[in-house]
């Protein structure tokens, strides 16, 4: 029985960052990952029947303007730029997401030319919520928030159906930070992110996240919950980026919620593509042209991705959910008190460090993952790194 430097709890992007990190300044690793397979949320795989590389727990855009993260992971593998685009289908019609001009064009028949016409027509959509004395006062709940920057129109095709069906709520029972960033375009900019770097990995994110791990100093263990092995390991530091309350898990004290997904796969023989973007987002309840219920939000076509060839294609049907794998922390007044108490009791904790999405209650992008475990090492080893654009 040897004592590792490091135990880290966790093969996803986080726990593998700070391994590849730790092997680098000769330290050994021990990663304990309960899933049978490496690389967290970011695992894709061959899918056997159609040869394309699909992943298992929805799509991943790799996306930065971090210089520091952007160097980071070419050193794992080769990356080819890629600008996401995603397409909404509204009454009946495929539309650029986010709403751009475009958008505004297809839906209401309009002849939008520039900026400023479009500035113009956002500014008469846009409502003014008032106090009991006439004055402007901020929006209070996420449908005020949305009313605000879209108006009544947008919103009912798109914004409130779509949160209806994300978050089984009403957005006027959301919090105002649900909706605070819709993004609206008033130009024809129809990719999904304007990061600086945009791409995807040639071979994969389970190829670049195993070359991570590629050191004789690290062991990785696969099948394997800490939970169960804790007695028996030794190490000199623990991270730990599994979910925080599991850690404390003897405390009695409810669980943090999470909105989940679960993806319903399908397959068509002999067909060049299903739909015409990797993604659709299908916010609305109904089919405009079928009148049939529509319950899924989005269908991810992987093909299309770094333009994949196969006979066949294969796609796959989101549904948000309440039960499954941990994916969007619940913003809700509860959950943030509850997540301060656990916070407070992390602190105390000591030779353990709560790192990534799980342990921080918190959506972190593939990119803030990476650079929040560097900056992680960088606390813990006093290394002083410069990211510029941070
Ligand atoms: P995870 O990937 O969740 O890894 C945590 C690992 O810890 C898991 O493998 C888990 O099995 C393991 N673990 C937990 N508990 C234990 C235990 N007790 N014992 C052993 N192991 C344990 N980001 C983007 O930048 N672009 C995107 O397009 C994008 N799309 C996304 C789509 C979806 C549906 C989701 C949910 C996320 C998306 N992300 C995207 C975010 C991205 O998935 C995260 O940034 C990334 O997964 C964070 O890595 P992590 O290591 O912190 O967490
Ligand atoms: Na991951």
């Amino acid at each position: 029985d040897r004592t590792y430097d490091n135990c880290i709890v966790g093969s996803g992007l986080s726990g593998s960052t700070i391994a590849q990190q730790y092997a680098a300044l000769n330290q050994t690793c021990l990663v304990i990952e309960k899933r049978s397979h490496i690389g967290g949320n970011c695992y894709d795989y061959i899918d056997d029947e159609t040869t394309i590389r699909v992943s298992l727990y929805g799509a991943h855009l790799f996306h930065t303007n971090s210089e520091r993260v952007w160097e980071y992971v070419h050193r794992f593998g080769e990356w080819v730029n890629y600008e996401h685009r995603v397409l909404g289908k509204v009454e009946g019609k495929y539309v650029p997401i986010p709403v751009n001009i475009d958008t505004v064009n297809a839906l209401f028949d309009l002849n939008i030319q520039n900026e400023e016409e479009m500035n113009e027509w956002l500014a008469k959509e846009q409502v003014k919520f008032s106090d009991s004395n006439g004055n402007v006062r901020e929006a209070q709940n996420s449908e005020e928030v949305a009313l605000a920057r879209v108006g009544p129109r947008l919103y009912e095709l798109i914004f409130h159906p779509y949160t209806l069906k994300q978050w089984d709520k009403e957005p006027s029972d959301l919090g105002p930070e649900v909706l605070s960033r819709i993004p609206v375009r008033n130009n024809r900019d129809g990719r999904y992110f304007s990061d600086n770097y945009q791409a995807l990995p040639k071979e994969g994110y389970t190829s670049i996240i195993q070359n991570m791990l590629d050191s004789p100093l690290i062991t990785v263990v696969t099948d394997t919950d800490y939970f169960r092995v804790k007695d028996r390991i030794r190490c000199r530091r623990l991270y730990y980026t599994g979910p925080i309350d599991a850690y404390f898990n003897h405390l009695g004290w409810p669980k943090l919620e999470y909105r989940s997904l679960s993806f319903e796969r399908a397959v068509q023989h002999n067909t060049q593509y299903f739909q015409p973007a990797a993604v659709v987002n299908h916010p609305q309840r109904r089919d405009h042209e079928s009148g049939q219920e529509v319950d899924y939000t989005r269908i991810v076509e992987y093909k299309h991705f770094l333009n994949q060839t196969s006979d066949h294609t294969v796609y796959f049907i989101e549904r948000s959910t309440d039960e499954g794998e941990p994916y969007y922390p619940v913003p809700n007044a509860k959950n943030k008190e509850l997540y301060k108490r656990y916070q407070e009791m992390a602190r105390k904790e000591e030779g353990v460090r709560f790192v990534g999405r799980l342990a921080n209650y918190k959506y972190f992008n593939m990119d803030e993952a990476i650079l929040n475990a560097l900056e992680v090492v960088d606390e813990d080893t006093g290394r002083i790194e410069k990211d510029v654009n941070r």
